[in-house]
């Protein structure tokens, strides 16, 4: 029934997302992850589709279906495989929102052998990655730019130096500590945090409303756009 109401208020609106985890590879038969398993960026991409906005969705190694009604849709696997896809499907965008949890680091070097066990301690060198988010912010003109913060301490401070750092215009912050939010759940507790410094706190909630709650938003930031 709710499906049935929501108007079609983000129609022709080009929105690409990022969702899910990256891989870093180390061997043939091992990869670095993380705990994302993509949720919150598919069901933002559902919720999108459904208001009628144009997604582009590049996605990590996750286990949920394709949503449906996608303009695009683009598995990676690592960073610089999600990094490539989203700079070239970034011109036409009228927003970007960037909820894969990319990794940080990479090894050095790929061993394209399996490697096998001999001293006791293992050193893998690692390198940063690109900040994918980081670059689209120094290159966004007057397109919409969403980040998110998973944190386990500081939420707000550490959110906020992130708007800063990668010119968003809000980032969604979310305590990964308090039961019930972050990863592999199917809701979420999050705070929005603009640009300007004003902190909209909301209850736990389905991934499925906060992507709502991220769209009403943008919505509201297009309207002023075109004023
Ligand atoms: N992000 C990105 N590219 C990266 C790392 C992060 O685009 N290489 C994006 C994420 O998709 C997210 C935002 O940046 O929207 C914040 O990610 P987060 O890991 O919380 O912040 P970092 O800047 O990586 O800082 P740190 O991990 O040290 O807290
Ligand atoms: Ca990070």
């Amino acid at each position: 029934v709710k499906e049935l109401t929501l108007s079609k208020d983000l129609k022709g609106t080009k929105i690409l997302i990022t969702a899910g985890p990256t891989r870093e590879t180390i061997d043939p038969v091992r990869y670095i992850t993380n705990r994302s398993t993509g949720k919150m960026g598919y069901a933002i991409a559902t919720q999108a589709v459904k208001r009628g906005a144009l997604v582009t969705l590049i996605s990590g190694p996750t286990n949920i279906d394709k949503p449906l009604g996608l303009s695009k849709f683009i598995k990676v696997e690592s960073a610089n495989q999600m990094y490539n896809a989203v700079m070239e499907n970034i011109k036409d965008q009228h927003v970007i929102i960037k909820s894969a949890a990319v990794a940080d680091y990479k090894p050095k070097k790929v061993s394209d052998r399996k490697i096998k066990k001999t001293d006791d301690n293992l050193f893998i060198e690692l390198e940063r990655n690109n900040d994918i988010l980081k670059e689209i912010g120094q290159i966004k003109q007057d397109k919409i730019l969403v980040g998110f913060a998973a944190e386990t301490h500081d939420l707000i401070e550490n959110a906020k130096q992130k708007i800063k750092k990668k010119n968003l215009d809000f980032i969604v912050a979310n305590d990964l500590l308090q039961e019930g939010a972050g990863f592999g759940v199917d809701t979420n507790i999050v705070k929005i945090i603009d640009k300007n410094g004003d902190i909209h706190p909301f209850p736990k909630m389905s991934k499925e409303d906060i992507a709502n709650v991220i769209l009403d938003k943008i919505k509201l930031l297009l309207e002023n756009k075109h004023l």
